[in-house]
Order: C-alpha cells, then sequence, then structure tokens
C-alpha cells in the first residue's frame, strides 16, 4: 500500500484554545488511485492533504508511505521525502508571475539538482504533455486562469513524483476550463499512472474520480469507490 493513515489526530493551538481539527482519520491510498476529498469548508480536508503531501509533521497517529514509517522520520528526511515524491497543485496557480513558464517549471528540478540540459529538455517534455508547448517564454501574468493551471501542473509533474496532491485545482476556473484541468489530471491518472488526491467543492469533478471521500468536522463519513456519487452530497 502506498499511503497508508492510521488514528490520525490534528490539532491546532491558538492562544489557550486547542482546536482539535482531524479525529482518527484512517484511510489508505493505492498506487494509480484518483481519489477526490470532499466536505464542507473547514471540515479539514486542506489540514488532511497537507499531512499526506509531508508538508505538516505535526500530527498524532501513525502514517506509513510504501511501508515506511513517516511520523517517525527527522524534519531533515521529511523535507527530503517530500521534495523526491510529491508535485503540489493549488488552486491559485502559486506561480511566479514574473518569471517565464519555463523557469516556473524547471524550479523543482534546480531543486532536485539536475543539470541544465536535462532540465531545459523536461521543461519541455511536461509542456508538451499539458499542451503548452509553445508557451515556454511566455509569463503566467499574462495567460488565462486555464493555462496558469496547466503550467503549474507542468510544475508539479516536472520531478516524476509519486503522486499528486492538488487542493481546489478548479477552484477559480469557470466550468469548461475546469473540464479541461479535469480531463488532464484524468490522463495523467489513467495513462501516465500517477495517483492524484485532489479536494474540491465541485460535484461534478468529484464524480468524475473513481473514488470520493467525504470528511465533516475532521471525520471521514463515507468512501466510496466507484464514481458514483449524487450531486447534493
Ligand atoms: N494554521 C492554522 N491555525 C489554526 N487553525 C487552523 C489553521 N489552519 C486551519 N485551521 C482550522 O482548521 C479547520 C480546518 O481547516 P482546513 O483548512 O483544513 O479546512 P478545509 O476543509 O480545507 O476548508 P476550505 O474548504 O475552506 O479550504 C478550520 O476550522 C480552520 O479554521
Ligand atoms: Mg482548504
Amino acid at each position: 500500500m502506498m499511503i497508508e493513515l492510521a488514528k490520525i489526530n490534528k490539532y491546532y493551538q491558538q492562544g489557550t484554545n486547542r482546536f482539535h481539527v482531524l479525529h482518527d482519520i484512517s484511510i489508505n491510498i493505492a498506487q494509480g488511485e484518483l481519489v477526490a476529498i470532499i466536505g464542507e469548508s473547514g471540515s479539514g480536508k486542506s489540514t488532511l492533504i497537507n499531512i499526506i503531501g509531508f508538508l505538516d509533521e505535526d500530527f498524532s497517529g501513525t502514517y506509513f508511505y510504501q511501508g515506511r514509517a513517516i511520523h517517525e522520520l527527522s524534519r531533515k528526511q521529511f523535507s527530503r521525502l517530500r521534495n523526491r515524491n510529491v508535485g503540489f497543485v493549488f488552486q491559485n496557480f502559486k506561480l511566479l508571475r514574473e518569471q517565464t513558464v519555463a523557469e516556473n517549471v524547471a524550479l523543482p528540478l534546480l531543486y532536485a539538482g539536475k543539470r541544465r540540459k536535462e532540465i531545459n529538455e523536461r521543461v519541455h517534455e511536461v509542456l508538451d504533455q499539458v499542451g503548452l508547448g509553445d508557451y515556454a517564454d511566455q509569463f503566467p501574468k499574462n495567460m488565462s486562469g486555464g493555462q496558469q493551471q496547466r503550467v503549474s501542473i507542468a510544475r508539479a509533474i516536472a520531478t516524476n513524483p509519486q503522486f499528486l496532491i492538488a487542493d481546489e485545482p478548479t477552484g477559480a476556473l469557470d466550468t469548461e476550463t475546469s473540464q479541461e484541468i479535469m480531463d488532464l489530471f484524468k490522463h495523467l491518472n489513467r495513462d501516465e499512472g500517477t495517483t492524484v488526491i485532489m479536494v474540491t467543492h465541485d460535484p461534478h469533478v468529484a464524480a468524475q474520480c473513481e473514488r470520493v471521500v467525504k470528511i465533516i468536522d475532521g471525520r471521514i463519513v463515507s468512501d466510496s469507490k466507484g464514481g458514483m456519487l449524487n450531486a447534493d452530497s
């Protein structure tokens, strides 16, 4: 099993108050899955995927990743694990608007210590893959939301991560563009075997995922496979 979380609890401390945000979350995710995480605002979706994506190591419970006990790692091992295994896609793209598309996509490869030639090849490869082969020298600030999200997906897959974490990746896009981005995620999942874990508010997006996990008040209340989902659930 790729991702195995058992009895995860998460608290946020604010002054003297301690908020219990995740309650005994247990979930397994296998390589190759396309998982949607749904739930109301404040239910703990981002908190959960930040733990899954090795952005947050401050939790109780156990997390085994490819059989490895993540909850026991040092901070340094933890960030190395993140850099090597996870790609992130966010609602607001988080691109460097004054840098070219190619420079944005090259960033994680630079961090990974790749050589210039290898970086250039890989940048063009992933830009082709997301349909932006001709946009390498453009600037994100001159591009549409859908195009910017494609750039951020290219950046996320550049290092060939084991899985992608996407937090409301279509949240800032119109219906048609959302579908284009969703088609891209489905392509990466089906044809490239990329594991995708996606938070979404959009029932239409969730319905296209083979597995839908619903969270209410920090608890998993349903976990259904098969892509069937009522629009109101
Ligand atoms: N850094 C933080 N410090 C304190 N409380 C936090 C922090 N981050 C999140 N919370 C609280 O934890 C709860 C869950 O937040 P989280 O961001 O995971 O929700 P969410 O389901 O992603 O919501 P949304 O759909 O609005 O993005 C909320 O009550 C939120 O206020
Ligand atoms: Mg959130």
